[in-house]
């Protein structure tokens, strides 16, 4: 059969018809938003590097969550800059770190807004790396021991989820263990389980001032080049207890999220990274594309490749265009 029995474009009409067909959609439930937060108050620091984010101080990140969680989004993403770096990162586990606080200023404001915190210690180190350097070298086990305490201190301070982006091998197991042994069995893990050496993480360095003094992040993060190494780590982190795994970043990786969802049945998130994020603003201020049109056009492949949730710096805009 050919035309005229089948004419594809029958069911392409309209956008009733295309809204009846349609086989994903992003709906504000799938999205997160990232937030930064500094010591300080009364800070909105507009970030250089990234169109429309914004450093915040504790006091002023709860209004911010508040607006957030007014939008119907249900998630946010906490990442801190600690006031000084040492060794070991200790300002990652202070029960008074900058994320702590924010932790329980945004818990007055919103007492249903999921909290995700992102565990990791390239922030809080001096060498900038994710973990502890000894001898020139990322010691993987001694980081697990800090990431678990980092974690344990996060769910003390009322964090819902910890989602550790550091890439050491065994610490969602090493963070499960110590989650359970401090009574904190009802939180989940967000792990960062397939998460690439990638060139678009650049404007995140920026803001978090987290790029390494030395070498790069070759050693624990992911080689570009490959998807079945990808499914070993997510089955990995699975069998240490994750809740949910991610894939970072997104666009480049839609293969790899569309294999986890073939190869997983466990919720899904994909990280619209940084570099992502402003590659299409700096095209859209180029007077090359429509900003919002690729916003959603970017967020929908996520979710036809498979991807449940959508971590994302465009989830406000989103939501308000899904409005
Ligand atoms: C920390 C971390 C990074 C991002 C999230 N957590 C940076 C990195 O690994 O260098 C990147 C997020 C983004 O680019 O939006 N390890």
């Amino acid at each position: 059969m050919g035309v005229p029995e089948n004419r594809m474009r029958r069911l392409r009409t309209s956008e009733m018809m295309r809204r009846l067909v349609r086989e994903v959609s992003v709906g504000v439930d799938d999205l997160v938003y990232p937030l930064f937060v500094r010591k300080g108050r009364g800070l909105k620091e507009p970030i250089a590097s990234m169109a429309g984010c914004y450093h915040f101080s504790p006091d002023t990140i709860a209004h911010e969550a508040a607006e957030v969680a007014a939008l119907g989004i249900p998630a946010i993403l906490l990442f801190g800059l600690p006031e000084t770096k040492d060794e070991m990162g200790s300002e990652a586990w202070a029960p008074d770190g900058v994320v702590h606080t924010a932790i329980r200023e945004i818990r007055n404001v919103c007492p249903d807004l999921l909290i995700i915190t992102d565990v990791c210690l390239c922030a809080y180190t001096d060498t900038g790396h994710c973990g502890i350097v000894t001898d020139g070298k990322v010691d993987n086990d001694r980081t697990c021991e800090l990431l678990a305490k980092m974690a344990v201190s996060h769910a003390r301070a009322g964090a819902d989820i910890v989602a550790p982006s550091d890439m050491m091998d065994g610490r969602i197991g090493v963070i499960r263990q110590a989650l359970e042994a401090e009574g904190f069995e009802d939180k989940a893990i967000m792990s960062y389980a397939a998460k690439y050496a990638s060139a678009f993480y650049g404007p995140f360095r920026d803001v978090a001032d987290s790029a390494p003094t030395f070498g790069d992040r070759r050693t624990y993060q992911m080689d570009p080049a490959n998807s079945d190494e990808a499914m070993r780590e997510i089955a990995l982190d699975v069998e240490e207890g994750a809740d949910i795994i991610m894939v970072k970043p997104a666009l480049c990786f839609l293969d790899v999220v569309y294999r986890a969802r073939q190869e997983f049945d466990l919720p899904l998130a994909a990280y619209f990274v940084s570099g992502e994020y402003m590659m299409l603003h700096a095209a859209a201020k180029a007077g090359l594309l429509d900003l919002e049109q690729a916003m959603m056009e970017s967020l929908t492949s996520l979710k036809r490749a498979g991807a449940d949730i959508l971590i994302t710096y465009f989830a406000k805009d989103a939501a308000k265009r899904l409005k």
